[in-house]
């Protein structure tokens, strides 16, 4: 039988940094970035229906460490809404992960971001687009971008998006680390580890946006930069080894996503995917491993009944 009560079920992405350039830390303690953001084949779901409350309920991957009180980011992406649209209604959030919890892959900001989504079409409010997206940027840095998916530039705090130009679907082979790390710690350990230096203003490498541009995987493998990695190896040096596995296999370049400790190999095909990942599991390095392609579109409606 059709469940025929009202409810909207949203599908958002997870996101690797193909580039991250992290600048000096500004007197709101965010960091000024210049980031290139791909939104991968893996994904949460969340399922809104209507309630009194804004309530969450969390399951799959990692759901054990996700809060359900009103810090979850979906909760608070949802009360923001309310208050934005004028809305007297609630909701039950129901999220189902299998994006890393703090693995560096915006798993939180994606959550959000399908809130927000949901949530505007359960309770009709009528906003925009831009709109949504202002709502995103006071959640987090990483929430914006959830939102549209695809290959995007992210500077101001990661917050500001524009679309880039790129060509081809690239394979990517995810390597989840056990426990995870928390973004605060890593950006005052890329602090620490600079202090003393001059920290220049942060730009995206133009051999990383013509890799894009031409769709050539191989430039794009040598072109990955990410300037937080050395502070997440710095807290959890385990990651070095898994980094080096990549090595002996047919990766074109690998990296730490965003404040990690997910470890992304860029791979020329599914193959090459498929024995980097035999080799990553008989490494014993990491916790489990997933193979994703890449560009996928942001958070998107995939079940819709809202009656009235
Ligand atoms: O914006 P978001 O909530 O994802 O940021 C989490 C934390 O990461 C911030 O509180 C800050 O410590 C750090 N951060 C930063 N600079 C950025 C983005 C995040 O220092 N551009």
């Amino acid at each position: 039988m059709t469940d025929t009560s009202d409810g909207v079920r949203v599908r958002v992405p997870a996101k690797i940094n193909l580039g991250l350039a992290v600048g000096p830390a500004r007197s709101d303690g965010f960091h000024e970035l210049a980031t290139v953001y791909q939104a991968v084949s893996l994904y949460d779901d969340l399922h809104a229906v209507p309630g009194d409350d804004v309530t969450v309920e969390v399951d799959g991957e990692g759901a054990g460490s996700v809060p359900t009180d009103a810090s979850n980011l979906a909760v608070r992406a949802a009360l923001l809404l309310a208050e934005r649209a004028g809305v007297a209604e609630g909701a039950h959030l129901r999220v189902t992960k299998r994006i890393p919890v703090a693995g560096g892959m915006a798993g939180g900001s994606a959550d959000a971001a399908a809130a927000l989504v949901a949530c505007d079409l359960l309770w009709r409010t009528g906003l925009a687009r831009d709109e949504l997206a202002d709502l995103a940027a006071q959640l987090g840095s990483d929430v914006p971008f959830s939102l549209v998916g695809g290959t995007a530039v992210g500077t101001g705090r990661g917050e500001r998006v524009s679309p880039a130009l790129a060509r081809g679907e690239y394979h990517w082979v995810l390597a989840l680390a056990d426990g995870g790390l928390s973004t605060p710690a890593v950006y005052a350990e890329c602090d620490r580890l600079r202090e003393g230096r001059e920290v220049p203003d942060p730009v995206v490498p133009a051999a990383l946006m013509q890799a894009l541009r031409t769709g050539d995987p191989a430039a794009l493998g040598a072109a990955l930069h990410n300037d937080l990695q050395p502070a997440a190896l710095s807290l959890a040096p385990d990651l070095q080894r898994t980094l080096e596995v990549g090595q002996g296999e047919r990766a074109l370049g690998a990296l730490v996503s965003g404040s990690g400790p997910t470890v992304a190999f860029l791979v020329p095909d599914n193959e090459a995917a498929l024995d980097l990942s035999v080799a990553l599991s008989a490494s014993g390095t990491c916790r489990d491993v997933l193979r994703v392609t890449a560009p996928v579109g942001g958070a998107r409606v995939v079940e819709q009944v809202v009656h009235r």
